[in-house]
């Protein structure tokens, strides 16, 4: 519950948030502070995101002394809008009743909260009264009627501010928000690199690191979706930021739809960088009395460079932002019958298959696509998408005779039964399909445009009520229907035709109420999100969904730097990762087995996607070991600080994860490429104590050693080894 302490143009303090006057607020963390005021015209200044500082309002900017530059292009604006002399890109874009996009929203109060306010029908961040303080300011446009509600939230623990506003129409007039960044980050002028994630299926999260140049740099989405192109987060870091020191800013945006990021540094040198939906997918009406929610960001400030940055982001995402039951939860050991089946399967089949997992001690099996579909039967992908219904012909008894055999069978070595999961595409519909033939006109589609195909399916129109109610009925059912612990949710292609730029907004909101209703529903299935691997994997289903398959690339190589990548943002406790068959599906790469398993267990969710019938005697021993180590890894990749101690660019990657309190750790350790005659550089330690002692394979360092001279390991002239290492403080002397 959030609690209302204080409002009016007095000074207020409660835990975290400071006002002065009315006029100055400092959000204040416990290692930053984020500060902004009102200024003399009524319009929202920032002052300060960084270690901590009192930060004296400042007014004044560089004298204009002549030229076209005026006050407001260098003010850091909180939420810049257009006209009156910015010439900066906004944050807001709003027509106005007059016809006019010229608005003037000026400060008209303040309310204090402990905790913070839910967002209803968007994910976002949530926290109790001692995890959260918030403030919350309202500005308005006079001309227009509109008022503008900013909340900004402080987790005080992980450093970082979140922001969210609501534009309501108190006028007489229709309005049109064509644009509505979510936060406006203000940096002084300075050497500013921006970091991000870009990629395309089956090659996610490749970092990019670039100088902002004077002039605008960003990326988007325009997918309908987050996709595999770019992910919704930006870091601005100094020049000289590494992973360990410097200032480093993250930006990530709590949602799965389209989204711009554009980082400006202007002739002035300051530069500003906007957060949020898509210009071009929004251009949404406010009719007199309506409201329109802009979605969360989340911003965060570490001075321990990117690796702090990263932790931030974990912990906070872990703590608050994913509501699932599962976020600390060892998640049960899996096979998904994808790469091992493919549409080849039937009953008898699966059963078969779930009994060599039971017998190999595999706590849950997932049948993939290729289960559905009476008149149109899932056996390509060509057909089916839309009927959630058991296929008779691959199912004559139905989906619960096959579940409940499988789920009666004990999973060796443990006194658990199988578990049994299942893949749904919701949000799809292949054209052949009894759903499509019944309701063409559920499908995205703009006037008499083709509606384009990909992979032989088009996308629901998720915007429209009787769809989201038919797709929470249906997925209910099928859910309901047998003892299911587990859904993979995949979504495998983009947005084409769109009957209005808004409904891709809309189609989120829609997506959201889907997802919101059949979780609270089935709280204690264990929710898994995909699109065509990691086409998804955004804060905004991470609410919902404890986590996310990481890509269809399950090659060993490449998914180091993959999830690498991913961890920038993202905790690892959210990736799903697997052992899969050489050669590699994708690459055709042959790597050894443990290679393969150890990349993948440094994923939350650990699993298998091959077909364990084609294991020798040898390997399927090798696979019971495995299970076991990956069990012991998994509450260190569930509930540890990830250090990222070398990148895969290195050729001898390495992450290591230290448990809160940092007694107890884990490090993985890989080296990709023998290099003959030639010695790996020592491993640098981080996040130990200098003065403790440790213990490492035996062997005993101090953790200067560790952190300052590295810990040399031997690799042999091999391709692809891989080392798991678990590291324990040890009692002091006295
Ligand atoms: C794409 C997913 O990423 C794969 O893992 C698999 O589920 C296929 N879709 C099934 O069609």
């Amino acid at each position: 519950m959030t609690q209302l302490t204080s409002s009016g143009a007095a000074d207020t303090e409660i835990a975290h948030v400071n006002v002065q006057n009315g006029r100055a607020f400092s959000l204040n963390a416990f290692g930053m502070n984020y500060a902004f005021h009102v200024d003399a015209n009524g319009e929202l200044v920032h002052d300060h995101f960084g270690t901590p500082a009192e930060v004296q309002p400042t007014e004044v900017g560089p004298e204009h002394i002549s030229g076209w530059a005026t006050r407001l292009t260098d003010e850091k604006r909180e939420l810049p809008d257009v006209g009156r002399g910015d010439f900066r890109l906004p944050a807001i874009h709003i027509r106005t009743g007059a016809g006019h996009t010229v608005t003037e929203f000026k400060y008209t109060g303040y309310e204090v909260v402990r905790g913070k306010p839910e967002l209803e029908g968007l994910p976002a961040t949530f926290g109790g009264e001692r995890d959260v303080a918030s403030v919350i300011i309202t500005l308005e446009d006079e001309e227009s009627g509109l008022v503008a509600t900013l909340r900004y939230s402080v987790f005080p623990a992980h450093n970082a501010v979140t922001r969210s506003y609501t534009i309501t129409n108190k006028g007489g007039q229709d309005v049109e928000i064509k644009r509505a960044a979510s936060f406006t980050l203000n940096l002084d002028a300075g050497e500013w690199d921006m970091v991000y994630l870009t990629g395309d299926w089956a090659r996610e999260a490749n970092q990019v690191r670039r100088r902002v140049e004077t002039g605008t740099q960003g990326f988007h989405s325009l997918c309908g979706y987050s996709s595999h192109f770019f992910n919704p987060f930006v870091a601005l870091v100094s020049s000289d930021t590494t992973e360990t020191s410097g200032p480093a800013y993250g930006l990530s945006f709590v949602y799965s739809g389209s989204f711009a990021v554009e980082v400006e540094k202007f002739v002035s040198d300051r530069v500003r960088a906007n957060i949020g939906l898509h210009p071009l997918h929004l251009d949404w009406k406010l009719a007199p009395g309506e409201s329109f929610t802009a979605p969360e960001s989340v911003a965060v400030f570490s001075n321990h460079g990117l690796g702090g940055m990263s932790r931030s982001f974990h912990r906070l995402y872990r703590d608050h932002l994913s509501r699932s039951e599962w976020t600390y939860r060892p998640r049960p050991v899996l096979l998904n019958s994808w790469e091992g089946m493919y549409f080849d399967f039937d009953a008898e089949k699966l059963y078969t298959k779930a009994k060599d997992c039971a017998d190999i001690g595999i706590k849950l099996y997932v049948m993939d696509d290729g289960w559905f579909g009476v008149k149109h039967p899932r056996t390509g992908d060509h057909a089916g998408l839309g009927d959630w219904v058991p296929n008779p012909d691959r199912f004559p008894n139905g989906l619960d005779d096959l579940v409940s055999r499988a789920t009666s069978l004990s999973v060796h070595g443990s006194d658990q039964n199988l578990k049994f999961g299942i893949w749904v595409e919701p949000e799809m519909v292949n054209p052949q399909s009894e759903l499509y033939e019944a309701h063409p006109d559920w499908v995205l589609h703009a006037g008499r445009h083709k509606r384009t195909e990909q992979r032989n399916q088009l996308v629901l129109d998720l915007s429209r009520r009787d769809v989201q109610d038919y797709l929470i009925d249906a997925i209910g059912s099928v859910l309901a229907s047998a003892n299911i612990s587990f859904v993979k949710w995949d979504n495998n292609r983009a947005m084409h035709e769109l009957p209005s730029p808004s409904t891709a907004h809309a189609y989120m909101l829609g997506l959201y109420r889907v997802v919101d209703s059949l979780t609270r529903r089935f709280p204690h299935i264990l929710w898994d999100g995909c699109a065509s691997g990691g086409g998804r994997f955004d804060p905004g289903l991470l609410h919902y969904w404890p986590q996310s398959w990481t890509s269809d690339n399950t090659d060993g190589l490449d998914r180091l730097h993959i999830q690498f990548g991913t961890s920038l943002v993202y905790p690892p406790s959210s990736m799903g990762a697997h052992v899969s068959a050489v050669p590699n599906h994708q690459v055709q790469r042959v790597t050894p087995l443990e290679f393969r398993a150890h990349v993948a267990m440094m994923g939350g969710s650990f699993g298998f996607e091959l077909d364990l019938q084609a294991l020798d005697d040898g390997e399927r021993a090798r696979v019971r070991d495995i299970i076991a180590l990956s069990e012991k890894v998994s509450p260190y990749v569930l509930g540890g600080d990830l250090y990222r101690l070398a990148a895969p660019e290195s050729n001898y990657p390495a992450a290591l994860f230290m448990m809160p309190g940092g007694g107890r750790g884990v490090l993985l350790a890989f080296c990709m490429q023998a290099r003959i005659h030639r010695y790996a550089p020592p491993l640098f330690f981080a996040g130990l104590d200098r003065m403790a002692a440790y213990e490492i394979d035996c062997k005993t360092y101090t953790g200067t050693d560790l952190m300052h001279s590295g810990l040399k390991l031997h690799w042999d002239a091999r391709d692809y080894q891989s080392k798991v290492l678990f590291v324990k403080r040890l009692p002091y002397d006295n």
